[in-house]
């Protein structure tokens, strides 16, 4: 009975296996000489430090290739969390995966003609990975990158909020440089292309209390009804409150200090962040990039002409 389970064990036949071997006969007498000799000697430390090393390189490399396949999908859970959150539909108890699947669309916009690119596979698209490939990536004038990335993706991944076929919302992906880092982040829009729904950052390294303060819900509270495009030059051109914007030009950006509700280009307005001004130019910057002509522009001018129509 005994034999038999002791034959039925895999660890048993690679043991044999082992013991067969020459190099492994070679290290067994290594290793017992090595043993035999004394814990001061410095052949023993450093054969020990090298075998320690090894066992945990092992270890860890083993850890990292199994764990793979789990990051990525946190990974990926992670994303689309965020994206239901920006969509305004993440509430406690969510199933995150059904409610992506029956509310969010994903599509590949090509940003330079702002058409949908129908031979990508948009679950499978990586905008972020697709920057950073040469085949894939333009690099952006420096007159024109104000949110100082260099380079951007030709394509990116868009995803559509829609209620009984109609669509709700449009999320859009954007980064730039803030002032430690680039943060990463989604603007979710009405159907017009111009009225801000949400705004989030997912990836930063800001400041916790200072720039960070772009994850704060109170501080994200106050995009909400926000325009992007300016709607008229006059009078808030007149009175600098939308400095550089022309009609159709995106105007939205943060103000140092409290945006007050009562003054003209309130609408274009968000509230600084406190003792964060350089983050809060960042995201002003690549708000503005991205809403802009090198951004979504072209896409949202096309958009816009089939608003609220069912597809
Ligand atoms: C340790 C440290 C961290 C800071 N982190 C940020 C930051 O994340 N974002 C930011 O804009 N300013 C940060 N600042 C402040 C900037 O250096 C700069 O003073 C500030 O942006 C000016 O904003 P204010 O005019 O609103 O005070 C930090 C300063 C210190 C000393």
């Amino acid at each position: 009975m005994l034999e038999n389970k002791q034959s039925s064990n895999p660890l048993n036949g690679l043991c044999a296996a082992l013991d067969k071997n020459e190099n492994y006969q070679k290290f067994k007498v290594y290793r017992d000489k090595v043993l035999a000799l004394g814990n001061d000697s410095l052949e023993k430390t450093i054969a020990i430090a090298v075998s320690l090393c090894l066992v945990c390189a092992v270890l860890v490399s083993f850890a990292a290739v199994a764990l793979k396949p789990l990051q990525v999908g946190n990974k990926a859970a992670d994303m689309k969390k965020n994206i239901l959150d920006v969509a305004g539909l993440l509430e406690e108890g969510t199933n995150v995966d059904s409610a992506f699947a029956d509310k969010i669309e994903a599509k590949v916009v090509d940003l330079a003609t702002g058409d949908y690119v129908d031979n990508i596979n948009a679950d499978e698209f990586d905008q972020r990975k697709a920057a950073k490939d040469p085949a894939q990536n333009v690099a952006i004038p420096k007159d024109k990158d104000i949110a100082h990335i260099r380079v951007k993706a030709k394509y990116a991944k868009v995803f559509i909020v829609k209620e009984g076929g109609v669509t709700k919302s449009i999320i859009l992906p954007m980064h730039g440089y803030g002032l430690w880092s680039t943060l990463y982040g989604f603007l979710s829009l009405d159907a017009d292309g111009q009225t801000v729904q949400s705004i989030n950052f997912y990836d930063q390294a800001e400041t916790p209390g200072l720039g960070g303060e772009v994850v704060n819900p109170n501080w994200r509270a106050l995009w909400k009804g926000k325009k992007v495009y300016a709607e008229t030059d006059q009078p808030s051109l007149e009175k600098g409150l939308i400095a550089e914007a022309d009609i159709g030009e995106p105007a939205l950006a943060l103000i140092k200090g409290s945006v007050d509700t009562s003054k003209p280009g309130a609408q274009y307005q968000v509230d600084g962040l406190a003792g964060a001004t350089l983050t809060s130019n960042g995201v002003s910057n690549l708000v503005r990039y991205w809403m802009g002509e090198e951004g979504f522009a072209p896409y949202l001018k096309k958009v816009r002409t089939v608003k609220g129509a069912k597809s």
